[in-house]
C-alpha cells in the first residue's frame, strides 16, 4: 500500500524485567512486536540494579527486530506517526551530563538498601509535609533516596555532583538522553509529569521541583530533567539512530500511568490493576489530587498537551510477577511461569499456607520497610500446589487491602476491577482474584495495555487522535468477566488469616 493511508503509532515499553517494542494500528491492535529480557543484578539481599547501557541496548534490539517484522508484513515505516516511551518508574540513573558517563548502576524501584537512610530521614519530622507535597510516603521506593545513597557510596558520583554536572533521570529520561535528539540536534534532559511525580523531587500540586525537597535530601546541585506533559508534540525530539531514525517522539509516561490510559480510564472514578513485576492499582480522581488517609499514594496519572493534569490514587504492591519468577528461578518448583495458575487450581485451597511475599518490605497499604518474605502454615501435608496457590493469593489479598483503602479514601465502592499485565493472562489467577475480592474482574482481549497507553499518548502528540471520543474502537473487543464464586464468610475468614500473617512478617530484621 502507498504510504500515507495508514496511521500507526509505536511504543517502547522498558519494564523491570524486560523491554518491549510495539507498533499499533489505528484500532490499537499490535501489528509488530518484540520482547527481550535482560539481566537483573542482585549484589546483596534486597539490592536490585540494572546496567543502564544494557537497558539502552535492549531497546535498540527490540526496535530493530519489531521494525523488521513490520516491514516484512508489508507495512511502511513512513506510516508510523509517533513514538511513545513508557517505563519502569522510580528507578534512578545518574550520569555526567558532559559526556553521558554513568556513575553507578541504575538502582531499581524495588531495591530496599536505603531502609536505614529512610529511618534516619523519618526522625526529621518532615514526613507529613513531604507527603502533602509529593503524595508519597517516605520509604525506599521513590528515586530521591536512591540518589542520596549513590552520593554517599560512590566517590566518582560525589565528585561530579560537587562540580555541578551530575544529571539524574528515571529510565525515560535516560533513554531520551541516549536515543533521541532535539530539533537542533541537541541532547535532551527531559521527563514527563508522571515520571517526575515518582522521584520525590516534584510538588504534585504545582508540577514544579521543590527546593525544600531537594534540600531535604541534600541534593541541591543535582541536575533534574525538564518536566513536560505526557503527550507532547515538541518536547521529546526525534529518534537519533536505528531503523526508525527521525521518528518523532510524542508521548512519554510511567508504565502504570500508561496502563491506565491503555485501559481508557480517562474519567474520574475509573480504576485499573496491572500485574507486572509488581502490581499497581490506579484510581482516577480527576483534576484534583486526593491525599490518602489509608496508605495509598497520590500520583499524577497523565497530562495531555495543553490540558490540566489528571491525578490518581495508587496502591503499589512491590512483588507480584517477581514472586512467580522466584518459584521458577530460586525454588525450581515450576518450570514455566504460566504453570502456576493450573497447579494452584489442582487444590481446593492453599491448605492453610499463607505466603507474605515481602521480598523488599511491604508497600501499600502497609508500608513496612523491614517486613521480610515469610511462608506460614507449612506442614507435612503441604505440596507445591499449595505454595503456588499461596503465591498468587498474596497479590490478590494485597489487591483486596488496596481496594478497601481506595473505597475509604474515595467514599465510593469499586464495582468492577479492570485488569491487565502478565498474571492477568491466567484465567485461574483472575478467578482467584475475583474469589478473594468478591467483585467482578474485567479483562480486555488485548492486554498489552501499558504499551498501548504510551502509543495513545504518542498518537495524541502526533494528532492521530484529537479527542478521547475518537478512541471508541481502540481496546474494546471481547472483554471477559470473572465472577466471584465465594461467599462473604469465606472471603472474610481468608482475609483475616492474611492480615495476621502480615503482622507476623514485620520486624524480622530488627
Ligand atoms: O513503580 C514501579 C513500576 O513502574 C514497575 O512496573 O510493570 O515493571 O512491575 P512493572
Amino acid at each position: 500500500m502507498e504510504p500515507g493511508f495508514r496511521k500507526f503509532t509505536a511504543a517502547i515499553d522498558q519494564g523491570t524485567t524486560s523491554t518491549r517494542f510495539f507498533i499499533f494500528d489505528e484500532r490499537g491492535e499490535p501489528v509488530a512486536k518484540h520482547q527481550e529480557e535482560f539481566e537483573q543484578i542482585y549484589p546483596h539481599s534486597g539490592w536490585i540494579e540494572h546496567d543502564p547501557f544494557i537497558l539502552i541496548k535492549s531497546v535498540e534490539n527490540c526496535i530493530e527486530a519489531a521494525t523488521a517484522k513490520f516491514i516484512s508484513a508489508g507495512y511502511n515505516t513512513r506510516d508510523i506517526c509517533g513514538l511513545g516511551i513508557t517505563n519502569q518508574r522510580e528507578t534512578a540513573v545518574v550520569w555526567d551530563i558532559r559526556n553521558g558517563k554513568v556513575l553507578y548502576n541504575a538502582i531499581v524501584w524495588a531495591d530496599s538498601r536505603t531502609a536505614h537512610i529512610v529511618r534516619q530521614l523519618k526522625l526529621q519530622d518532615a514526613e507529613e509535609k513531604i507527603f502533602l507535597k509529593t503524595g508519597l510516603p517516605l520509604s525506599t521506593y521513590p528515586s530521591a533516596v536512591k540518589v542520596k545513597w549513590i552520593l554517599e557510596h560512590s566517590r566518582a558520583a560525589r565528585d561530579v555532583y560537587e562540580s555541578g554536572h551530575l544529571a539524574f533521570g528515571t529510565v525515560d529520561t535516560w533513554l531520551l538522553f541516549n536515543l533521541a535528539e532535539g530539533h537542533s540536534g541537541e541532547k535532551l534532559h527531559v521527563t514527563d509529569v508522571t515520571n517526575a511525580s515518582r522521584t520525590m523531587f516534584l510538588d504534585i500540586n504545582t508540577l514544579e521541583y521543590d527546593p525544600f525537597l531537594t534540600g531535604f535530601f541534600g541534593l541541591e546541585k543535582l541536575l533534574l530533567p525538564k518536566v513536560t506533559s505526557s503527550s507532547n508534540s515538541k518536547a521529546y525530539g526525534f529518534l537519533a539512530k536505528g531503523p526508525l531514525m527521525g521518528l518523532k517522539i510524542t508521548g512519554c509516561l510511567g508504565d502504570q500511568s500508561a496502563a491506565l490510559v491503555g485501559q481508557k480510564a480517562f474519567e474520574q472514578g475509573m480504576a485499573k490493576n496491572t500485574y507486572g513485576t509488581g502490581c499497581f492499582m490506579l484510581y482516577n480522581t480527576g483534576n484534583q489530587p486526593v491525599i490518602s488517609k489509608n496508605g495509598l499514594l497520590t500520583t499524577i496519572a497523565f497530562q495531555f498537551e495543553d490540558s490540566p493534569p489528571v491525578y490518581a490514587l495508587e496502591g503499589s504492591i512491590a512483588v507480584a510477577g517477581s514472586a512467580v519468577k522466584f518459584l521458577r528461578d530460586n525454588l525450581g518448583i515450576i518450570q514455566e511461569a504460566n504453570e502456576i495458575g493450573e497447579l494452584a487450581m489442582l487444590v481446593p485451597d492453599s491448605g492453610g499456607v499463607v505466603f507474605v511475599t515481602a521480598f523488599a518490605g511491604l508497600f501499600a497499604p502497609y508500608w513496612v520497610d523491614d517486613a521480610q518474605g515469610t511462608i506460614f502454615g507449612i506442614t507435612n501435608y503441604t505440596k507445591r500446589e499449595h505454595i503456588c496457590r499461596a503465591t498468587i493469593e498474596a497479590t490478590c489479598f494485597q489487591t483486596k487491602a488496596i481496594m478497601h483503602a481506595m473505597e475509604k479514601d474515595s467514599g465510593i465502592a469499586i464495582k468492577n476491577l479492570a485488569v491487565d499485565g502478565g498474571m492477568s493472562n491466567s484465567n485461574e489467577c483472575m478467578q482467584l482474584q475475583a474469589d478473594i475480592i468478591g467483585i467482578d474482574v474485567d479483562r480486555p482481549a488485548m492486554r498489552e495495555t501499558t504499551a498501548l497507553g504510551a502509543a495513545i499518548a504518542a498518537g495524541f502528540g502526533a494528532s492521530v487522535w484529537t479527542s478521547f471520543d475518537e478512541l471508541g474502537q481502540v481496546n474494546s473487543r471481547n472483554h471477559r468477566k470473572f465472577n466471584a464464586q465465594t461467599t462473604q464468610i469465606q472471603r472474610t475468614k481468608l482475609f483475616r488469616q492474611w492480615e495476621r500473617a502480615v503482622v507476623m512478617s514485620r520486624g524480622w530484621l530488627t
